[in-house]
């Protein structure tokens, strides 16, 4: 029978699904994947599943992409006959991407138990897709995994039992350290040495769906580009922006790539002076790394990179980019300390926490 039906669906859940899936096997709970199919290229999938040794997935919902409504209905639509059928306990769900709330909201509704890993985080910025993701997800959720202290605040202020919520570390760091060692050398993934650079990722709709904001961003990189060369592995979504924007003459100069794999993405994050992203695992991943970072967003639902890790917040003005660059070129950067349970054993603490709760769940859920 099996136990626990674990989902992913999008490039920021692969690296945390492959500690789960393996620290499952290891404590003997049966699982299978989910793969729903919202990212399917190679490059933002499939080299995943490939460099993470994560298991072929047992059923595969290939929704593709579209709208928000049609991405998360669709794979409500497909996901539920599949649920249906494997009828695991639980269905464990990860991050905050519209699969994790399609899939909770399918088992919800069945009364399947939901288990959500990396609960909590609060961005508190409603226009952000994944901020409403995050809480409906933890509002539907049974058992709330946490990867930072302010997260139970967060749920506790939305109305969650903190007896559902268990506070574990971050699993996507348990990825980092199992990795470390195979991350592919920057100078391999550039083809050329370069002795410092800069790594910039941007996707994030208000950042890169604007044609003002986006080229304003792109014109500040190319100034730091003069000083300090900038690599950028470009997501599909600004890829095509920028050339319907007609703003491609903006790339000139920096040295872009299309995206890259996991081991190709730590070696360039490793060995970078600093980096500039918008994405949020980013922003932990330098933390763990020790590697500043310049997050250009407004705001962040991960706190503890910024209290304790290698974060600052900048936000989207060139003005404030250019400023924070030149303090990172002129002191080195902030440098930080290690979050608390950031150590590489998550996904055990996950395990060996469902291995005593899954014998509990007898039955559907009570209404
Ligand atoms: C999604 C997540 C976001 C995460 C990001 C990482 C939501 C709401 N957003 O955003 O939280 O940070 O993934 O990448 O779930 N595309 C391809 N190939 C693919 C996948 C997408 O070309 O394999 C293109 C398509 O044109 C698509 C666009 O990228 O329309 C956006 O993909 P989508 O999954 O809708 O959202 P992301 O921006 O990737």
């Amino acid at each position: 029978m099996t136990q626990v039906l674990c989902v992913a669906g999008a490039r920021p859940n692969f690296m945390k699904i492959a500690p789960v899936m393996a620290a499952l096997a290891e404590t003997g709970i049966a699982a299978q994947l989910l793969h729903t199919g919202q990212h399917y290229d190679t490059a933002m999938s499939d080299s995943f599943f490939a460099d993470l040794g994560i298991p072929r997935p047992d059923h595969h919902l290939e929704v593709g992409s579209g709208s928000h409504a049609v991405q998360t209905a669709e794979v409500m639509r497909r996901f539920e006959p599949v649920l249906g059928s494997v009828q695991p306990q639980a269905v464990l769900v990860v991050g905050d991407v519209n699969s994790t709330l399609a899939c909770a909201l399918v088992a919800a509704k069945r009364g399947v138990r939901v288990i959500h890993v990396e609960a909590g985080l609060r961005s508190y910025d409603r226009s952000m897709p994944e901020e409403i993701n995050r809480v409906l997800t933890d509002q539907i959720s049974d058992l709330l995994f946490t990867t930072e202290k302010s997260a139970l605040a967060n749920l506790q202020r939305e109305g969650i039992d903190p007896a559902r919520v268990e506070f574990v570390g971050n699993v996507m760091i348990d990825t980092l350290h199992r990795n470390l060692e195979r991350a592919v050398p920057a100078s391999r993934t550039l083809g050329t040495p370069l002795p410092q650079y800069a790594v910039l990722t941007l996707h994030r709709p208000s950042n890169v769906d604007d044609p003002a904001t986006l080229a304003a961003l792109l014109d500040v990189v190319g100034e730091i580009n003069r000083r300090l060369p900038v690599v950028v592995p470009l997501h599909p979504r600004t890829r095509s922006n920028i050339e319907k924007f007609g703003l491609a003459t903006r790339l000139d100069g920096l040295h872009v790539l299309p995206p890259v794999g996991y081991l190709e993405m730590l070696g360039l994050m490793r060995d970078a002076r600093l980096v500039l992203t918008d994405s949020g695992g980013i922003q932990e991943e330098t933390t763990a790394l020790g590697v500043p970072c310049l997050t250009l967003r407004e705001n962040t639902e991960r706190p503890i990179t910024i209290a304790e890790g290698t974060n600052t917040l900048v936000g989207p003005d060139p003005a404030a980019i250019r400023a924070a660059f030149g303090e990172v070129m002129a002191d080195g950067g902030k440098s930080g300390r290690i979050p608390e349970y950031w150590d590489g054993r998550a996904a055990m603490r996950i395990a060996h926490t469902l291995k005593g709760w899954l014998p509990m769940q007898k039955g559907i859920r009570a209404a």
